[in-house]
Parts: structure tokens; C-alpha cells; sequence
């Protein structure tokens, strides 16, 4: 058992991050519980449970499920969510909006069902996984890049609320990580002629990227981290060289300047 033995829940618990965050937590003999929206099999060291984000009645049932069997939750990882990819003008308002209710309104239904709980706990932790693409906008990536911008933004209005109540609420932003992600990204039903070229060379990029995509328990080590420290920061990064550098360059540079170093390396 750690010193400190906490009770976890991690949204998105049957892949990828979500997968080996659960995992590692579970390793360190933190009582865990990950959600997914179909359990197929059970993993050795922590349970998983059924939730939804699309669906308010789910998450509720599901953190209900958490505190009537483990009686409290000390941290949240706000880690489920869709990837999307294609230019902005061939993505349907419907795809962007079923984006948006997974990566922030499901978020949202998340908190809104664990605050009352830590509240009445006086603490609490909620980690929310945003993306090193929250600080810029990506070529064909325009509606993840902007889903990750607003939970943000929200997790920081949701930070100084909270914090009364001895609740902090942080983001961590992972650059690029061996996961399912790809497989699952929201595409166009019709790549426009207008765009077939630069769309081809950026999902390109993105696929030879896959090679140095880095080994998803680094971002656990790092959640892991966050969950011992007492006053976390406000934001947390796991990305190294170049995507890393790209975030101080976005502080640094001059907008048109930025947006054309972006360009050259979508050729
Ligand atoms: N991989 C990267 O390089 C990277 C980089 C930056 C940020 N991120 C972020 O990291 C998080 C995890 O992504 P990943 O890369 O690990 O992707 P992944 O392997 O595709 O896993 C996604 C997880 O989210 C769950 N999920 C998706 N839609 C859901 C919904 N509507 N309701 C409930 N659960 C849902 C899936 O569960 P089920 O399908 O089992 O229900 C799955 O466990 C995401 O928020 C992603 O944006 C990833």
C-alpha cells in the first residue's frame, strides 16, 4: 500500500493512456476503478466499470457505483476522448458537436457528479487530459486542437472555484503517445478536392509520427506524481524535443511567424 492509499477513478480506462494509468495506480496499490462504455474483460489489478460520457444518467451511476463500494474518490482523471481529422470546411457541424460532447460536455458530466462527493470530503483531484494541441491550432486538426483549448480554459475557471473547498483541479497536456487514438478519429465522409492534397501530406505526418510516439506510462508516472504532490500546478506537460519546444515557441513568436514554422513542417 502507499503511504497515502487513494481511490482513483480514470475515464477511458480500457485503452491507451487511460489503460496504463490504471494499471500503474493499481501497481502502486491505489483502489482503482476505469470506465469504458462496454467491459469486455475484466484487468488483474483494477475494475472496470461502465460509463458513457455521452449520457448524464451513466456517469452518475458510475461514480455512484465508486462511492458506494469504495466510500469516498480522491482523484479524477479526465482521460476518455475522440481524436477528429480533416480540413475545418469538410467536418459537419454534427461530427464537431459530437466532438465537443465527448472531449468537454463529458468531461464536464464527470465533475459535476464527483464535486458534491469532495466536497463533502473537504479534497479532491481532478487531473483533466487536454493535448500539447490545446496551445495551437494543428493543420486538419483544427476541431481537436479547439475541444482541448475549451477544457482548458474550463478546468482553470474550474481551479479557482473549486479551490475554497480543498479541491484542485489541473490539466496535464500529453504530446504524442502510443495509443488507439488514431484508429478512432472522427474523419469527413468527403475529403473536398480543394483540400485532398495538404489533407494527404498532414495525415501522412501523422502516421510516420507514429515512430516516435513514446510509451503511454510516462504520462502515468506523471499522474502518479501530480497525486502526491500538495499544491499541484496548474498545468502539467509530458513532452519532450520538438512538440515541447513548440509550446514555448507559440509564447515566444510573433502569430505569423509561428503559423509559418507550422507550415513548413506540414510541407
Ligand atoms: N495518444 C496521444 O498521443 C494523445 C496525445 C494528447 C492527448 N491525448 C488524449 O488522451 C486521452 C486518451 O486518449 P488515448 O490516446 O489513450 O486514446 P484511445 O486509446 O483511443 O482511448 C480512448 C479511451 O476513451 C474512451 N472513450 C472514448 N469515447 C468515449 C465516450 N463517449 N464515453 C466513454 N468513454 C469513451 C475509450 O473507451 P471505450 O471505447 O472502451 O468506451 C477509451 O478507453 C484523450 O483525451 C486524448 O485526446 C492523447
Amino acid at each position: 500500500m502507499p503511504e497515502q492509499h487513494k481511490v482513483v477513478l480514470v475515464t477511458g480506462g480500457s485503452s491507451g493512456l487511460g489503460k496504463a494509468i490504471c494499471g500503474h495506480l493499481a501497481a502502486k496499490g491505489h483502489t482503482v476503478y476505469g470506465t469504458t462504455r462496454k467491459v469486455s474483460e475484466q484487468p488483474i489489478n483494477y475494475r472496470l466499470i461502465v460509463m458513457d460520457l455521452g449520457d448524464d444518467a451513466s456517469v452518475r451511476h458510475a461514480i455512484h457505483e465508486v462511492i458506494s463500494t469504495s466510500g469516498r474518490i480522491d482523484t479524477v482523471v479526465n482521460n476518455a476522448g475522440l481524436g477528429i481529422q480533416g480540413a475545418t470546411e469538410d467536418l459537419l457541424p454534427e461530427q464537431a458537436t459530437a466532438l465537443f460532447d465527448t472531449n468537454v460536455i463529458g468531461a464536464h458530466r464527470v465533475v459535476r457528479a464527483v464535486l458534491p462527493q469532495m466536497r463533502k470530503q473537504s479534497s479532491g483531484l481532478i487531473i483533466n487530459i487536454t493535448s500539447l494541441a490545446a496551445n495551437f491550432g494543428l493543420p486538419y486538426r483544427g476541431f481537436y486542437s479547439a475541444s482541448k483549448a475549451a477544457l482548458e480554459r474550463y478546468t482553470e475557471t474550474l481551479s479557482m472555484e473549486v479551490k475554497p473547498f480543498g479541491i484542485h483541479a489541473v490539466t496535464l497536456q500529453p504530446g504524442e503517445y502510443k495509443t488507439n487514438i488514431g484508429s478512432n478519429r472522427i474523419r469527413p465522409a468527403v475529403i473536398g478536392e480543394a483540400y485532398k492534397a495538404g489533407y494527404g501530406r498532414a495525415m501522412e505526418l501523422l502516421g510516420g509520427s507514429l515512430h516516435y510516439s513514446r510509451d503511454p506510462v510516462e504520462v502515468a508516472r506523471l499522474v502518479e506524481r501530480i497525486m502526491g504532490t500538495p499544491r499541484p500546478k496548474t498545468v502539467y506537460y509530458a513532452a519532450h524535443g520538438k512538440q515541447r519546444l513548440a509550446v514555448l515557441l507559440k509564447k515566444l513568436l510573433p502569430g505569423r511567424f509561428f503559423q509559418r514554422l507550422m507550415m513548413l513542417e506540414y510541407k
